[in-house]
């Protein structure tokens, strides 16, 4: 008999996580009729879409003539071709039903002057495919995220779904036959632990920025949900794919939002040089983040970065004047003051390029059901599974996603999940019987790290995960640092054995909360360097020295990696899909990416 009290809970739908996917997707199996459970393990609207900036893309057209094609192509390009373009066809045709519907619910987006949506530049939005910068980017001032998760919690409360806050999952309840029943969860209040069942389980977690020292993204992601897919014995999809962000402060890696280059903001390095004029003279400072990440990085390495160390860049934004930057940009304003002590209305930011996305994650269709491949079928699914957000990969950004386009992935792909849904599942079906011993593998776990009592503690092997994933799997990257990393990666995961949990309480132990997410950590940033070590090419994100060239012959392909519970990776490969949803548009031909 387990030690623990446990609570049933019998629903049609479970998701995990409270983000902008997760509250899309809970509000439209809400709406549905299916009875509805959320689960999250902070406050919906402290989920970090909260911080999401300069904007969610769809091609309106309010400043300038605009189409779903042109955002399509943007799309594939700036994906380098690994992005699966039925999926990428799906988001960008409906971007722009998914956003009036926002404006409909209640997004207080900003206004042009004829008293439409406001749209800004953002980097790798063109005109006529690939032609001139065009404003696709719909903008809440720079506080876009917070707009939206507050009025899709908002409209969550008003369709009555259920919300458990405050709740850590522990991992899936997976059957017999590989169908996912629900999952165990941890309430941090009272110390009591939770069995959800439903006939689909979502997982909405967002991304594992945290398994890098520097990153734009919030302490809580910890990619939970895709360590529990993985746990579950289901690959991860290009998990090499990590996205730095040009402008994240200096020192703090908080965002500056690249809405600020779409303003009219400029990057210079110590010789006051607009550097990006020589690296994309068409697109310049709102080229794809990729391009501009590895421009800083070289600045920099060849002695022209600035500050006392020579060790990041400038962004200008005063030029823009007071009234713009507060009306426009209040929110990096104030963070500019706060976290550089720059009142950036009269002096340059310090910047540097920080760790901002995971394109990779749980593999899903464009219905988002998650994708188990077998030798037969590299697209068959796991049934009850099904994965949206930063934490899937549908794969619409393939190798480096566009500004803006996660906003937008969180919008479509949480709405397709209720349709799909909702085409699954009859609402209050009977669920299976609750089977005894369902929890067992998730409580082992929990019982395992609540009783560590090594001499580590968690912050320690964290740290060095952090610092080795910096420095072994950044911007640049060549055979033997990720050889390296990979060696330094196997030794933390051994010294996993050696961690010292010292509080056992079950109510609110944030040391065991750490050590859970920090086990999640560690499969992240595993999958991500056997995956990165392998691709032997350089695309999007993954610029490798060693082969400083795309090679669509052998590796347009997305990677697969496994992890078993000893920490061995196994990879794989799966195809990218080349072909289109519908005969409006033809398959967009791979060529060379130039901004
Ligand atoms: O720069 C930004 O505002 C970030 C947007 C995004 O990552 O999509």
């Amino acid at each position: 008999m387990s030690a623990y009290e446990i609570i049933d809970h019998e629903y049609d739908v479970v998701i995990l996580g409270a983000g902008g996917a997760g509250l899309r997707a809970t509000l439209g199996m809400a709406a549905a009729g299916l009875k509805t459970a959320c689960i999250t393990k902070v406050f919906p609207t402290r989920s970090h879409t909260v911080a999401a900036q300069g904007g969610i893309s769809a091609s309106l057209g309010n400043m300038a003539e605009d189409n779903w094609r042109w955002h399509m192509f943007d799309t594939v390009k700036g994906a380098d071709w690994l992005g699966d373009q039925d999926a990428i066809e799906y988001m960008c045709r409906e971007a722009v039903p998914s956003v009036i519907e926002l404006e409909h619910m209640g997004v207080p987006f900003s206004r042009n002057a004829e008293g439409k949506i406001y749209q800004r530049p953002f980097g790798g939005h063109m005109r006529n495919f690939g032609e001139a910068p065009v404003q696709r980017a719909c903008a809440a001032a720079d506080r876009t995220g917070h707009a939206i998760l507050h009025t899709l919690y908002q409209q969550c409360l008003k369709h009555k779904a259920e919300f458990f806050i405050e709740y850590v999952a522990l991992d899936l309840i997976m059957a017999d036959d590989g169908s996912c029943e629900g999952l165990v969860a941890w309430n941090l209040d009272d110390g009591t632990i939770h069995v959800f069942r439903g006939h689909q389980t979502v997982i909405a977690t967002g991304g594992y920025g945290r398994s890098y020292f520097s990153c734009t993204s919030a302490h809580t992601c910890t990619g939970d949900g895709n360590a529990m897919v993985a746990r579950a014995g289901l690959p991860m999809q290009d998990h090499e794919f990590v996205q730095f962000h040009p402008t994240g402060i200096y020192g703090s890696g908080c965002l500056i939002t690249e809405g600020a280059r779409g303003e009219g903001g400029y990057l210079t390095n110590s010789e006051g040089e607009r550097f990006m004029e020589r690296y994309a003279p068409s697109a310049k400072d709102l080229a794809s983040r990729d391009v501009v990440s590895r421009a800083m990085t070289i600045e920099i390495l060849e002695g022209r970065g600035v500050g006392a160390d020579k060790d990041h860049i400038f962004l200008h934004l005063e030029h823009l004047g007071a009234e713009t930057l507060h009306e426009r940009l209040p929110g990096i304003t104030e963070s500019a003051q706060i976290f550089a002590g720059v009142d950036c209305t009269t002096e340059p930011i310090p910047v540097l390029p920080t760790v901002h996305y995971n394109m990779g994650g749980i593999p899903t269709n464009l219905h988002t059901e998650a994708i188990n491949p077998t030798a037969d079928d590299p697209d068959a699914t796991s049934p009850g599974l099904m994965a949206i957000g930063e934490c899937a990969s549908a794969s619409v950004h393939g190798a480096n996603r566009l500004g803006t386009n996660s906003l937008l992935d969180i919008v479509v792909f949480g709405r397709a999940a209720s349709i799909r849904a909702k085409q699954l599942t009859t609402p209050g079906a009977p669920l299976p019987n609750y089977r005894k011993g369902c929890t067992d593998k998730a409580l082992e776990r929990f019982d395992r790290l609540r009783h560590a009592d090594g001499d580590t503690p968690t912050a320690a092997i964290r740290l060095n995960m952090q610092n080795t994933m910096q420095s072994h799997a950044a911007v640049f990257r060549t055979d033997a640092l990720m050889k390296e990393g990979c060696e330094k990666i196997d030794a933390i995961w051994d010294s996993m054995s050696d961690l010292s949990v010292k509080d056992r309480s079950l109510i609110w132990n944030s040391d065991l909360i750490e050590s859970l997410e920090l086990e999640n950590l560690l499969i992240c940033a595993k999958t991500s360097i056997y995956s990165a070590v392998a691709r032997h090419e350089s695309r999007g994100a993954h610029a490798h020295e060693d082969h400083p060239d795309r090679d669509d012959k052998e590796w347009m392909k997305h990677t697969l990696a496994w992890i078993d519970d000893a920490g061995k990776v196994t990879l794989d490969y799966r195809p990218v899909h080349t072909y289109t949803l519908s005969d409006d548009i033809d398959y967009i031909e791979p060529r060379a990416r130039v901004y």
